[in-house]
């Protein structure tokens, strides 16, 4: 149990009367490969927003490198290493790629260290951020204004920024939902590539994309887990197929 990095024991969740979250447990390895699936509504999000903190849960915990981080903020987790893909917001679309990335770097060692840092630290921000953005191939859109980037684009500066937090456990829920092909190669590439320290959570319904990357599948059906398993466990099991893989299932 030691190389847990991040793990729910009895998460409950409910919006009014509808429970989203009941009796989750769930856990990731150092550098786990694990994907969420689940037909639309199943609660993936809300599990991904209770894990990060941006949601509470009712009961149960949650646990990074073995702490219980229930009751903290979600920036108080990502300094301990927790990301999820940064939204776009108002502020960010108007920096450039690499300002955004940048911000992040800088984020990741808290704002006062930023300002004590000076030129010096913003210089090394700014070269360890571009740095990143040659290797996710978007060095060349690095000047660029974020909110005048295609799409796709955007969401690969959102994974680039949450990159520059170096994270010991990244959520990824649906990175490449509504990226056009002539990008979303790269983000899978991105996403194929992301460092192997890294736990990786995914949400993703594009069944080719989980079954490439997961090294385990859970899956969640109406705030449940239904089960967990290796990619050929999950492919064989007769639940999964009723319930997601089989005639009910969506795009
Ligand atoms: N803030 C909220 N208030 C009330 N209900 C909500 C809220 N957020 C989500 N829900 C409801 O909770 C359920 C689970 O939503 P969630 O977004 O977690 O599903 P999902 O598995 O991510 O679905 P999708 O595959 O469509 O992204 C849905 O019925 C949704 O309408
Ligand atoms: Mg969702």
């Amino acid at each position: 149990m030691d190389d847990l990095v991040l793990a729910a024991r009895g998460l409950h969740r409910s919006f009014g009367s509808l429970e989203v979250a009941c009796d989750i447990n769930f856990a990731l390895a150092a550098g786990a490969r694990h994907a969420l699936i689940g037909p639309n509504g199943a609660g993936k999000s809300t599990l991904v927003n209770l894990l990060t903190g941006a949601l509470r849960p009712s009961a149960g915990s949650i646990w990074l490198d073995g702490v219980d981080v229930t009751g903290l903020a979600v920036h108080q987790r990502v300094r301990r290493g927790l990301a999820r893909t940064f939204q776009i917001n108002t502020l960010l679309r108007e920096m450039s790629v690499l300002e955004g990335v940048q911000l992040a770097v800088l984020e990741r060692g808290g704002q006062g260290r930023a300002l004590l840092g000076g030129r010096a630290g913003q210089r090394r921000a700014a070269e360890e951020g571009f740095d990143l953005l040659e290797q996710l191939g978007l060095a060349g859109d690095a000047s660029a204004i974020v909110g005048a980037l295609a799409y796709g684009r955007q969401r690969l500066v959102e994974v680039a920024m949450a990159l520059a937090l170096r994270p010991r456990v990244l959520l990824l829920d649906e990175p490449a939902a509504g990226v056009p092909p002539a990008d979303s190669h790269l983000m899978l590439e991105v996403i194929a590539r992301l460092p192997a320290g890294i736990a990786v959570l995914i949400i993703e319904h594009d069944m080719k994309l989980v079954f490439r990357f997961a090294e385990r599948i859970s899956v969640l059906v109406a705030g449940r887990i239904l089960t967990e398993g290796s990619p050929a466990e999950i492919a064989a099991d007769p639940r999964v197929r009723e319930v997601y893989l089989g005639g009910r299932a969506h795009g």
